[in-house]
């Protein structure tokens, strides 16, 4: 799998998201609670973007009347019918073993760790003979 430089932090602030190109696919990197999760952008329903999608919270509930809210942000809500899923696999949450999106791993580094070195341009040798440069490829 190769390795996409697609953002810099800045650019998707908290609880933003931004469409990427990669490879011919639509991705969405979202941004939440300090971490970026990249999901197809594209709802296995119906095929809504997910970039509209609303980043609600889990809510459970342990007895009638008592609702308890978690993992604020993480749970998507598709734009178009309203299937949920959690971001952090794409796993749907009415049906999780049969209904998911792709999702994608995401890593934070820092420029310095992304640089490849030492760089070095491709050299060619060259010679002088009589009046003309001759350039060896
Ligand atoms: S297209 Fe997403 S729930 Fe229908």
């Amino acid at each position: 799998m190769a390795r996409h430089i697609v953002a810099r932090t800045t650019e998707i602030p908290p609880g933003g998201n931004k469409v990427v190109d990669i490879a011919g696919r639509d991705i969405v990197v979202f941004h939440v609670n300090g971490e970026f999760f990249a999901l197809l952008n594209r709802c296995p329903h119906e095929g809504a973007p997910l970039e509209k999608a609303a980043c609600v919270a889990r809510l459970t509930s342990p007895e009638p009347g008592v609702y308890e809210r978690s993992r604020v942000g993480e749970m998507l809500r598709c734009p178009w019918h309203g299937w949920e899923f959690d971001m952090r696999n794409g796993q749907s949450w009415f049906d999780p073993k049969r209904v998911k999106i792709r999702s994608y791993p995401v890593a934070v580094e820092r420029g310095e760790e992304l640089q490849k070195g030492p760089y070095v341009a491709e050299t060619f040798a060259v010679h002088v003979e009589d009046s003309y440069v001759i350039v060896e490829v």
